[in-house]
């Protein structure tokens, strides 16, 4: 059983980190341009890590175990270790009292993300995954712009990315720790499909896998209500592509990088073009955070922006998808 402290509503938010690798670096760049909030302990499975991260961010607790951090005095934890061990942290969180803001992709499949958001609900407790690009401003202004100035209903989305630049020793040629492109790269492209198509109806998928068991090249495409996506990962080919938004008034081209986006062009029928430009600061995770710490300020439970239902809908694309190749991760 974990002790722990449960704060009413709090106004400064207390965060907690556990995973302090590559993304959780950026979480704490991002922290850092947050108003009222602050990295107040850090757990870690090497402890040399969680030290040199604390010394690197300030952070006042490093924590010995994975239980000391979910009963430390914080409010949230954000989970930065990858998929594999997403449920087991999430669920201790959770059930510690502490709101939760879990990495993409939230778990490894539709079955676990259910458990968690049932932990997420009995406890009454904020879930959220991770998902950074609706936050950008760039991604903001091109919402506004097409309320304002319409292309009509988009019924088509294109994206991809594929990295052939990442380490032989990065976590997603492993599937032990449930890597592969569809898990790696895939969640901002269910998202992106997800948030201009609607919920999910089938998904092809043709690709092929590592000697280690992960895909190296996924082309799938999606069926949704509203329309289609073709979308491709990949970590033996390097493409950095454009995202392609497709409507009968129109098209927009969400430009390199889609995933941290800055730069669009909305095209008319009328061949009149507008440009997008909007940076992004902190590293861009500080957006989905300040949104995360709003959240507990108000008593939400769930974001209305990244919903447990299309958290859900990423999950079961990317499992559809990745099973159709055979990818299954130990466990499963
Ligand atoms: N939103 C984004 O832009 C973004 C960018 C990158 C990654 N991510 C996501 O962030 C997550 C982590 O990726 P990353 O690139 O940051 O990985 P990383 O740099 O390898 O960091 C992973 C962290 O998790 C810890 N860890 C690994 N296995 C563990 C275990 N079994 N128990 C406890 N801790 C464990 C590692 O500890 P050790 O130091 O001991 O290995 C390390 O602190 C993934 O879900 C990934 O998809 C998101």
């Amino acid at each position: 059983m974990v002790s722990s402290h449960v704060n009413p509503t709090p106004q400064h938010i207390r965060w907690g980190v556990a995973g302090p690798g590559r993304a959780g670096a950026r979480f704490a760049q991002g922290l850092a341009a947050v108003p009222a909030a602050s990295l107040a302990a850090v757990w870690g499975r090497t402890p040399e890590r969680a030290h040199a991260y604390a010394q690197r961010f300030n952070v006042p607790q490093v924590c010995d175990t994975l239980n000391d951090l979910a009963a430390a005095n914080i409010d949230a934890i954000y989970v930065s270790t990858h998929p594999d061990t997403h449920a087991e942290i999430c669920l201790a969180a959770l059930t510690a009292g502490k709101h939760v803001m879990c990495e993409k992709p939230a778990m490894l499949n539709e079955r676990q993300l259910t458990e968690v958001l049932a932990a997420a609900r009995s406890h009454g407790r904020l879930f959220m995954e991770a998902m950074k690009p609706p936050f950008f401003p760039l991604y903001r202004r091109l919402r506004e712009h097409l309320q304002s100035d319409p292309i009509g209903p988009v019924g088509y989305v294109r994206a991809g990315h594929a990295d052939s630049s990442l380490a032989p020793d990065y976590p997603l040629h492993f599937a032990e720790l449930a890597g592969g492109g569809i898990m790696g790269i895939g969640p901002y492209e269910a998202f992106l499909a997800l948030d201009w198509l609607g919920p999910l109806k089938r998904v092809q998928t043709m690709g092929r896998v590592s000697p280690a068991g992960v895909d190296t090249l996924a082309l799938f495409q999606s069926e949704h209500e509203r329309g289609m996506a073709q979308l491709h990962t990949g970590l033996d080919l390097l493409s950095r592509g454009d995202a392609l938004l497709a409507a009968p008034g129109g098209y927009v081209m969400i430009h390199e990088n889609w995933w941290n986006p800055t730069r669009a062009t909305v095209h008319y029928l009328d061949a009149r073009r507008v440009e997008l430009h909007e940076p992004f600061t902190h590293g861009g995770f500080n957006y989905e955070t300040a949104h995360f710490c709003d959240l507990i300020r108000h008593d939400q439970l769930e974001s209305p922006e990244i919903t447990h239902e299309l958290s859900i809908g990423m999950a079961r694309l990317l499992e559809s998808a990745r099973t159709a190749l055979g990818v299954r991760f130990p466990g499963e």
